[in-house]
This record gives C-alpha cells, structure tokens and sequence, in this order.
C-alpha cells in the first residue's frame, strides 16, 4: 500500500502511516443514506460524534472483521458485546447450523429453551425464573412493567448516563446513542409516559434514598456497571447501598446486565460484586450473536408473568431455536475454567498500554477494566458519573484517537460514551499489534492537542 501522510478528519498529520482506501464503503453508505435513517439500522453506528463514514463490513472471523474494501481491523466492538467467544467461532457455528437443519422457528416450546435458561439460573442464582424475549429493550421494559405489578407503584428510579434499551420510559437521560448524539429526551416520547421516571446521579445512592424515601417508588434499575456512558464503575459499596435501600422501601431492585452479564464475570456484576437484585435482565451474550435477550429473578415475582400469571409479555420470535442452540454453545464455552482470567488479563493489558502511551505523550487519559470489559475517557481525572463523562471528556481528543485506530486498523465504538470489549479470540499477537495502532494514534492526538 502506497505510504502517504496520514490525515485524520481532524486534519493532523503524522509522517509514514499508510492511509486506507474505503471507497466502497463510502458508495454504500451514500446507497444507503437514501433507503434508511442515517443509512443506518441503529443510530451510532452511523458514525456522527467522529466523523467520517462507517465501514460496511464483509466478513468477522475470530477476533478480527473485514471491509467490504479488503480492509481488516481488530474488533473491540464485537456487535457491541454479544461476540464473547469472537466472529464466526466453529462450535458456535456448527450449534446454528446444526440447528437450522432441523427448523428455524416453531413458535412452539423447545427443550433448547430450558437448557438455556438452566444455564442462566443456575449461574446467577438470583434468578429462580426467566423469560425469554428478542431484544435488551423488551427486557428491560417487560422488566419494569412486572416491577409494578409486583409493587403496585408506578414509579421508576433510573440513573443518568445509564442505558436501558429505547423503550418510552427509558428514554430520560439515556447513555448509548442517546448520548453520542448529544440527544434532548426523545421527541414522541409523550410526557404523561416519563412522568413516573426519576432519575439519579450514577454512583449517588444518597439521591436514590431521598427519592425512595419521597415516593413510592417501584423498582430501582441500574447498570450494575455502567458501559453506556463510557465505562464507569460502580464505587465501593454503591450496589450494596441500592440493595439496602431497596429492601428497606419494598422497592425492586433491577439489575440492568444486558451487558455485564456473562461479560464482567460468568456470573455477572451480581457475581463480582455479591449483590442479590429482585430481577435481571440478560441480552448480548446470552444470544450467542443471534436476538436473544431475557429477564428473569425471584420465583414470587416470575411467576406473575403471563400465562402462569397476569402480567401480559409476549413474542413471535421470543425463545428463537437458532438464538438459544447460539447461546448455550457460548454459554457452555466461557464456562470453561481460566475463559475470565484470561480475558481479565487482556483487558488489564489493553488500558495499561494505552495508559502508558497517553503518560509519555502527556495526554490526560484515565482508563477501566473489569472482566472482557474495558474504557478509557480522554479526562484528566476518574469519571464517576455521566455530569463528570460530559464536562471532562475530550470528544476532538477521542475522534483523532478513533480514526488514528481505525486507520491503524483497530477498530473501536464510534463515540467516547461507549465501552470495549475482548473476546477469546483475542491473542498476544493481537494485543500487540493494538499496542503498537495505541501507540501512532496517541501521537496524532498529540498533534491535535497542540
Ligand atoms: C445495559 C443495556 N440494556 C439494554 C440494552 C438494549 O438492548 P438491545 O439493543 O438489545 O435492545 C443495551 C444495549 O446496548 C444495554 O447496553
């Protein structure tokens, strides 16, 4: 490839790195624009906060993916989560195809739903129940409405910065791509409908008791790590002091682990942190790649949802044969001994070697790691919370950074309110070559920064 001076959409220039070519990309995503929103299925991979055009990718294959312009990257994304065991990982395909063979969707009960759910509750054991659905969204939104039945209130106390899928009530300062785009609450989402949201700061369990203390409040739902304003962890004692108040109002705790779970340890952040939540809900993981989600918990509240209570939830492709034969074969390989001490260990080096770049370049960077999860915020100190993420963070730093990478040939979520993740395909040679893409993009942000 012909060596050019590298230009990165913030118009800094570095000597001698190889610029990629992606104009396929670029005519399909021009296609595209005139057929979907934004030429896009889900909003923040249409790469807004940072500029430039998505790469329309071809193939995945262990830990890497491919552009339709023959260009190869390491993948971080792992379709933002699901891919623990990486792209196109045999057994997984073998359990789909297998699967395939012998129908795609019944529409009836199959035994593969409750092996999967047999491998849920008996590695969370918070949860006695579960149901199945299609999305992270249903769950978290099915998840609420059984928190009032149970409860009788109507009230909900989210945190801001924290995702929940894009149901009505949730969309109330929402983290993800609501935050990439520097949305206002949602248009359409009618006020009646978010008048029973409260929200919280992220880590102030001190507003959580005045608001549980104030109204009655039906469920209190977090990310137990928060991975959708950017990574932030929980502070000491933060969980349990939600769990106390809870128990203490008659409030439901909700674990919102569509992203943590089977991700920050097998079991969870209620594993890696010994907090017991009423209800959880799964997705990513737990679907292998394919639409899975689920939620699930106490047997008193489970047994409320319809038929075997009145709790009305349903869906045609709820419980899909292809997603659950994906996610038990996933589930069965991560549940290998040493799968999360060695993604632990990658991570640990992933933010230690970015770490190490931004000091010697005297870039302000803080980073986190828990379990195949990682983040960094171009912030001068610790983030704590989504008030901290969006008065601190160096959003023209992190697009240099991003598009450096991407260049580089690592790639990254398109916005500094995302996470990272790594998957077992994950090896020491691709872990040094992103070393080496960290070490060329922090010199671009340098040249940015000055
Ligand atoms: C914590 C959390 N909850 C819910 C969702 C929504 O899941 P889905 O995109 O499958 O609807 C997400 C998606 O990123 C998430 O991270």
């Amino acid at each position: 490839m012909e060596r050019t001076k590298f230009m990165t959409s913030h118009t800094s220039t570095i000597d001698d790195v190889p610029t990629r070519s992606f104009a396929r990309s670029e005519r399909m995503f021009s296609n595209a624009q005139q057929l979907m929103p934004g030429g896009v299925s889900s909003p923040v991979r249409a790469f807004r906060s940072v500029g430039g055009t998505p790469r329309f990718i071809a193939h995945g294959q262990g830990a890497s993916i491919t552009d339709v312009d023959g260009n190869s990257y390491i993948d971080y994304v792992l379709s933002w989560g699901p891919l623990i065991l990486g792209h196109a990982h045999p057994a997984v395909v073998a359990a789909i195809v297998e699967q395939t063979r012998r129908g795609t969707t019944f529409g009836a009960p199959s035994e593969l739903e409750s092996e999967l759910a047999a491998l849920i509750t008996h590695t969370m054991p918070a949860i006695e129940m579960v149901r199945f659905v299609s999305s992270g969204t249903e769950a978290a939104m099915s998840a609420i409405r059984l928190a009032r039945a149970a409860t009788g209130r109507s009230k909900v106390v989210k945190f801001a910065g924290c995702y929940h899928g894009h149901a009505d009530a949730f969309l109330v300062q929402a983290g993800s791509g609501v935050a990439t785009l520097g949305l206002p609450d949602s248009p359409g989402v009618s006020a009646n409908v978010v008048a029973d949201t409260l929200t919280a700061p992220f880590n102030d369990a001190n507003a959580v008791e005045a608001l549980c203390a104030s109204q009655q409040v039906a469920a209190v739902v977090v990310e137990p790590v928060a991975g959708n304003m950017g990574l932030v962890l929980p502070q000491p004692g933060f969980l349990q002091a939600l769990r106390d108040i809870c128990t203490r109002t008659g409030t439901l705790l909700i674990f919102d682990e569509v992203m943590t779970g089977f991700r920050v340890a097998l079991g969870g952040a209620q594993e890696l942190y010994g907090i017991q939540p009423d209800l959880t809900c799964l997705g990513k993981v737990i679907g292998g790649g394919l639409p899975a989600a689920a939620y699930g918990g106490r047997r008193e509240f489970m047994m409320r949802v319809a038929p075997a209570g009145p709790v009305y939830q349903a869906g045609t492709l709820s419980g899909n044969p292809l997603a659950m034969a994906a996610g038990i074969t996933t589930l069965r390989e991560i549940s290998k001994p040493g799968v999360f001490a060695g993604l632990g260990r990658m991570t640990s080096a992933l933010t230690s070697a970015l770490e190490r770049h931004a000091t010697l370049a005297d870039i302000p960077l803080v980073t986190s790691a828990v379990g195949s999860m990682w983040g960094f915020f171009f912030a001068p100190e610790p983030i704590h919370n989504f008030a901290e993420a969006k008065a601190h963070v160096n959003s023209v730093h992190f697009g240099a950074f991003f598009h450096a990478m991407l260049n580089a040939g690592v790639s990254l979520a398109p916005s500094a309110f995302e996470s990272a993740f790594v998957s077992t395909m994950h090896d020491d040679q691709t872990l040094a070559a992103t070393d080496h893409a960290m070490g060329q993009a922090i010199q671009v942000v340098r040249e940015v920064s000055r």
